[in-house]
């Protein structure tokens, strides 16, 4: 049976997977306002992935007999001054989701969960191409500068992400 404790924070991070998602929404929002479609697609998958992350927690508290309970979701910034600290305000914040994630593994060593550990392990990895992609849309960015057509051909690329889930978590 897992420990009130554990599922009391995974519980907490189901909220942290669905803010994340609403913020990448807010930012798609914002895309689209300015008529940045390839930007708000990128934004729009990213969103959905929070969600497909919220849903595992959510699986794995019910599958260990743990009780979900859901939170109020804070509301996200609205706009962001430009493309650039919009994608580096996405790398801070997955690097807030990696910590909080490694504070989850860190209980779950100290409750000696062991099931629990293996389970984090596959949001360990994430975390790493989470911090990675963002970060490389980052440079990229900070290379090519605002000039229009620069943007345009960001545009045409980040249009061409598509949401892939896990066929079967592991
Ligand atoms: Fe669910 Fe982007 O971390």
């Amino acid at each position: 049976m897992i420990k009130n404790s554990m599922v009391k924070a995974l519980n907490d991070q189901i909220n942290e997977e669905m803010f994340s998602s609403y913020l990448y929404l807010a930012m798609a929002a914002q895309c689209e306002a300015m008529s940045l479609s390839g930007f708000a697609n990128w934004m729009r998958v990213q969103a959905q992935e929070e969600l497909f992350h919220a849903m595992k927690f959510f699986g794995y508290i019910a599958e260990r007999g743990g009780r979900v309970e859901l939170s109020a979701i804070a509301q996200p910034q609205k706009e962001w001054p430009s493309l650039t600290t919009m994608f580096e305000a996405v790398y801070t914040h997955e690097c807030h989701i990696s910590e909080c994630i490694n504070q989850l593994v860190d209980l779950a060593i100290q409750e000696r969960d062991y099931a629990t550990q293996n389970m984090l392990q596959w949001f360990v990895q994430e975390q790493v191409e989470e911090e990675s992609s963002a970060d490389a849309i980052v440079q990229k960015m900070k290379l090519v500068g605002d000039a229009q057509g620069a943007m345009f051909m960001m545009d045409r690329e980040l249009g061409t992400r598509v949401f892939n889930p896990p066929a079967k978590e592991e």
